[in-house]
Formats: C-alpha cells, sequence, structure tokens
C-alpha cells in the first residue's frame, strides 16, 4: 500500500453565513497526482488553502505523515508548496531574480540555490526570458514563472491551482509532461483543475467538489465504470435494415435505448457487458448477410461522470 502523505479530515469552513467547505475528508498517497475537480465556487481553491496552511479552517484537521499542520507548521512547510490560482512573483524582478528571491526566503543559498535556479530556467523554458522582467512576460510565461518560483526548494508535495487556465496547447502540453515528471520523481500533486480531459489524463484519483461537499472520489476508470453512463455505438451496414432484423436488435438489447435509421444503428449500451454485445451484434449481422461498414463507439469521459453526479456541465476560466 501507498503511503498517505497528506489527509485533510472532516474539514469545514464558513465566510459568514457561507458554507464554503462541508465535512471534506481526502487523501492523498504518495507519489500521486489527485485531482481535484468542481465549478467556479466549489471550494477548491479554499481548500487547498487550508492545506496548504495559508487559511485556517473551522473544524476539522489537516495532516502531513500524522502531523498535525498547525502545531508543527514551521517543519512542515517544508515539504510541500503551492502553485497559487493567481501570480504570485514580484512583477517588476526579472525572472531569475524572482526564482533566486523565492529560494532565498525558503532558506537556500550559494551553489544549491544556484544550480537550482538554473535547473529551472531550463526544465521550465524560462531561460531565453532569464533576464526580462516578470510583468512583461506573456500570461503563459508568468505561469511557469509561478511554478519555477514554487518549486525552488524541490518540496515533495506539490498543490497547483489551475496551472493550465489560459494556456495555448503548446504550454499546456509542456506543463502536462511536466507534472508527469515530478510524478516520476515521486512527487505528490494535489492538481485543481476545470478540464476534465486534463485530469483523466494526469490525475491518479479524483475528487469531485460540489457547493463545497466532496461527493465522489476514487480513480478515474473507477469513477467511468460506476458514473459514466452509457457506451455509444453508432454502427453502419452496406443495406438497409429489414423490419424484422431492426425489431430482432431492439428486443434483443431491450434494456438499451436503440434508434435504426435506413443503415445505421445507434445503441446507447450500459457499460457492463457491453463490449460483449457489440461483438455478438456485429457477429450476428454477418450471419444475417449485411457487412458491417462502420463501428464507432464512444467511450464514457469524466466529462460524463462529472454531468451525472452533478447534473452540471463543468465551467471553465
Ligand atoms: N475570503 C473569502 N471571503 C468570502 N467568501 C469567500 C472567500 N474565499 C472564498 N469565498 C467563497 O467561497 C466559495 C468557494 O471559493 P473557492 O475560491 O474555493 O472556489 P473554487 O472552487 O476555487 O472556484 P474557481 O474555480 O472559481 O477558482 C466561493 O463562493 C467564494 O466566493
Ligand atoms: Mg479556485
Amino acid at each position: 500500500m501507498a503511503k498517505v502523505v497528506c489527509r485533510a479530515e472532516h474539514i469545514s469552513k464558513t465566510f459568514g453565513s457561507f458554507r464554503a467547505l462541508d465535512d471534506v475528508s481526502i487523501e492523498m498517497e504518495e507519489g500521486q497526482i489527485y485531482g481535484l475537480l468542481g465549478s467556479n465556487g466549489a471550494g477548491k481553491s479554499t481548500l487547498t488553502r487550508i492545506m496548504s496552511g495559508l487559511l485556517s479552517q473551522d473544524s476539522g484537521g489537516v495532516y502531513y505523515y500524522d502531523f498535525r499542520l498547525e502545531e508543527n507548521y514551521r517543519e512542515l512547510k517544508k515539504l510541500f508548496s503551492v502553485v497559487p490560482q493567481e501570480a504570485s512573483f514580484y512583477q517588476g524582478f526579472s525572472v531569475r531574480a524572482n526564482i533566486e528571491f523565492f529560494g532565498i526566503m525558503y532558506g537556500m543559498k550559494g551553489k544549491a540555490l544556484g544550480e537550482r535556479v538554473e535547473h529551472l530556467l531550463d526544465w521550465l523554458a524560462l531561460r531565453k526570458f532569464e533576464n526580462r522582467a516578470a510583468n512583461e512576460l506573456s500570461g503563459g510565461y508568468k505561469r511557469l514563472l509561478n511554478i519555477a518560483c514554487s518549486l525552488v526548494n524541490d518540496p515533495a508535495i506539490i498543490f497547483m491551482d489551475e496551472p493550465t487556465v489560459g494556456l495555448d496547447p503548446a504550454i499546456r502540453k509542456l506543463l502536462w509532461e511536466k507534472v508527469k515528471e515530478l510524478k516520476h520523481q515521486n512527487k505528490t500533486i494535489c492538481l485543481t483543475t476545470h478540464y476534465l480531459d486534463e485530469a483523466q489524463a494526469l490525475c491518479d484519483y479524483i475528487g469531485v467538489l460540489v457547493n463545497g461537499r466532496l461527493i465522489v472520489k476514487g480513480e478515474p476508470m473507477d469513477l467511468i465504470k460506476k458514473y459514466g453512463g452509457y457506451r455509444i455505438l453508432v454502427m453502419k451496414v452496406d443495406l438497409p435494415l429489414a423490419e424484422e432484423d431492426t425489431n430482432a436488435i431492439k428486443n434483443t438489447f431491450e434494456g438499451s435505448q436503440t434508434t435504426v435509421m435506413g443503415n445505421t444503428i445507434v445503441i446507447s449500451f450500459h457499460q457492463e457487458h457491453s463490449l460483449e454485445n457489440i461483438s455478438l451484434l456485429t457477429q450476428w449481422l454477418m450471419d444475417r448477410g449485411y457487412s458491417v461498414t462502420s463501428s464507432i463507439v464512444r467511450e464514457p469521459e469524466l466529462e460524463d461522470v462529472f454531468l451525472n453526479v452533478t447534473g452540471d456541465r463543468i465551467r471553465g476560466e
């Protein structure tokens, strides 16, 4: 069993009379990318801020390796870092000076600091801008600088709050690669995101926050199996289907929604046994003298899980 490095237990938080978090518990394991999903205002940043000690909870506790954060903040702070949603560097400083400055704040100096700064400038593609003032960077590179500043002390646990919002596809891809590299270095990452394709591509585990409550958690494939809904088959054959064949198909897959139009068959299968059913149907059609000219299966995705459990489509920015 992987080691639990960080856990939040029964966290609640209100702002005035508004309950932003309601009894939320999560556990992050070593080397895991934990995806925290939720619509705008669901409580993702609030939870991230509480887990990193930037905000205090009303009740519940945050623990790193079984040590409670509030009571051991100075020691535990060295273990984790936060890449906040908004720019957190010094606008007037150069890119290099910003990374150095954050290193100094973390108590780094001399050769170790110098080597780390050089490494991050290359690793996050910031070398060509090293002497530019931070406020002259484009939005995408500002995000990369934010990340460089947060990683300067090489933390074991990294919270990234919507790191890819507003990035162009190339920088987003670069960042995905970097997140995967961090995972391969056995870092633990808590990634907050609106993008379900991103969560599906990167995350080992997902928690879905809705109105301050964690309503679903699990591994992406398990969630898709459980909450993803249907696997949709669109199959075309060479001839229009005879009425008796259409009826036979509808009767055979009684529990599934089946539509036949001319030579096209569309069936929403429940996921269980759906692949066997698709192969049975293909064989049966061939036995009846049809040739299958195309067959497309739309697999359920995290997007479907999100829609089904929240009744809402996730909203960006
Ligand atoms: N300091 C604060 N004072 C009052 N309300 C707050 C404060 N911080 C957050 N909230 C409220 O708590 C709720 C959760 O906010 P939070 O920033 O955690 O959401 P989020 O899931 O990160 O949203 P987004 O996707 O927009 O970043 C929101 O309704 C927000 O307005
Ligand atoms: Mg947020």
